[in-house]
């Protein structure tokens, strides 16, 4: 029997993950929800048909229903509490529960053992990528925790919420945290370097674009995407941040502490954290990592609000709009893409094949006119059709069988 879901979180991160869960997973619907902040689960729910999702009203109440139960709230202390209200609630023998949180390794070591003596299985699971890449399902998940547990767990990671994992199956959970924590000082370090060497670009006359089609260039991927989010002026736009303020601090904090245990100085983070933490003091709760860059134009004497790149601003739009719509783009993508498209193909070659037979020139040469104009529409008709086909259902792809039929492709 499918397993029944329970989803606790649906900030940023949670939002998309969950989607994708509830979208493609083949579990027992309706998939539970709670969420601190109860609007946040009726607006996510009513994104759905219904069936798909129930929102629940307490934290013991979806508990008492699911076999696995999905945390990723935002910090530690809150992690902590949720798993106090889980264990509170009653009998959580045999249930699995997918810890996503940015922790110290330390705070989930410490929840993992509260699950483990209360006959619960634990599987710690934090995740790369951006809220939007969580919208995607393009994470990156770093499993870790007993093997079996684990190989429950990571059916809802590639190819559901995940473009890949990380597998740590049977190592202790604490190394799936200091992964993600020594994994996000790249984050950091890659925010403070791109927006030191934005502004030298502006302030030594060079030009930002020249330093971000350098970028784009050298470094596609999350360098050329924060280089856009610098420069389009997100960073002191957006309504909510992307990777708020805080969040960034706290994952600063815990690889600081984690470096400091272990005799190591990372002086690149301290500059980065000394500077996240002026965004804090100038945008509060609202700043954002990006804001990193306005901080440093601070102190070189420029506005820490740039005047943004139209082009830059457009193509933000953009990427935000398409990690919106996905989910409506879908399935008008999906319609173009079936075998009606080579029935419909075909239709307008016989059309074509008609007008070179009726509009031909008449004379001695007509046959050789009608022939050459069939012919040649006909080969171009096969060889596109041969390989739309290819692609449509490839002979050799890796295929996941124990989604729910519709993402089976996916
Ligand atoms: N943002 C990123 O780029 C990113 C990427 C990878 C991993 N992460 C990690 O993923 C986790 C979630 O990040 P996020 O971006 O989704 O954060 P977020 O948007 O701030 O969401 C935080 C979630 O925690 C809940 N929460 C906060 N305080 C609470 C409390 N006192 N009691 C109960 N629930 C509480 C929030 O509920 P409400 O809705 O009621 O506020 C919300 O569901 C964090 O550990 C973060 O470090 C973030």
């Amino acid at each position: 029997m499918a397993p029944k879901l329970l989803w606790i979180g649906l900030g940023n991160m949670g939002r998309g993950m969950c989607k994708n869960v509830v979208e493609k997973a083949n579990v027992d619907h309706p998939v539970l929800l709670f969420n601190r902040t109860k609007q946040r689960s009726v607006d996510f729910s009513a994104k759905f048909p219904a069936g798909q999702t129930e929102i629940v009203d307490s934290v013991a109440a979806g508990v008492a229903r699911a076999d696995i139960i999905f945390t990723i709230l935002a910090k530690d202390d809150v992690v902590e509490a949720v798993a106090d209200e889980i264990l509170k609630a009653g009998d959580v023998t045999g249930k699995l529960f997918v810890e996503c949180s940015t922790v110290h390794p330390e705070t989930t070591t410490r929840v993992a053992k509260l699950f483990h003596d209360r006959g619960a299985e634990f599987v710690a699971a934090p995740v790369f990528g951006a809220p939007a890449m969580g919208e995607l399902g393009q994470l990156i998940g770093v499993l870790a925790g007993p093997g079996a547990s684990v190989q429950k767990a990571r059916y809802f990671f590639t190819g559901v919420m995940a473009k890949s994992e990380i597998d740590m199956s049977d190592q202790p959970y604490e190394k799936a945290l200091q992964l993600k924590l020594i994994g996000n000082t790249f984050i950091l370090n890659m925010v403070e370097q791109l927006s030191e060497a934005l502004v030298l670009s502006e302030k030594s006359g060079l030009g930002t674009q020249y330093l971000h089609h350098f970028v784009e260039s050298l470094l596609p991927g999350p360098f050329a995407a924060y280089s856009t989010r610098i420069l389009s002026g997100a960073y002191h736009r957006m309504a909510y941040p992307l990777f708020p303020v805080d969040l960034a601090r706290k994952d600063a904090r815990h690889a600081l502490s984690l470096a400091e245990a272990s005799g190591v100085r990372m002086r690149n983070l301290e500059v980065a954290d000394a500077h996240l933490a002026e965004v804090k003091e100038h945008d509060g709760e609202r700043g954002d990592i990006a804001g990193i860059y306005g901080a440093i134009r601070k102190e070189s004497g420029l506005n820490a609000k740039a005047a943004s790149l139209p082009v830059l601003r457009r193509e933000l739009g953009q990427l935000q709009r398409r990690a919106t719509n996905h989910r409506q783009t879908t399935p008008l993508l999906s319609a173009a893409n079936t075998p009606w498209s080579v029935i419909i193909g075909l239709v307008i070659v016989v059309a074509m094949a008609l007008a070179a037979w009726f509009f031909s020139p008449k004379g001695e040469n007509q046959v050789l006119w009608r022939s050459s104009l069939i012919l040649s529409i006909a080969s171009c008709f096969l060889m596109w059709a041969v390989t739309f086909l290819a692609q449509l259902h490839p002979l050799i792809e890796p295929r996941r069988s124990d989604l729910r039929k519709e993402f089976i492709h996916h």
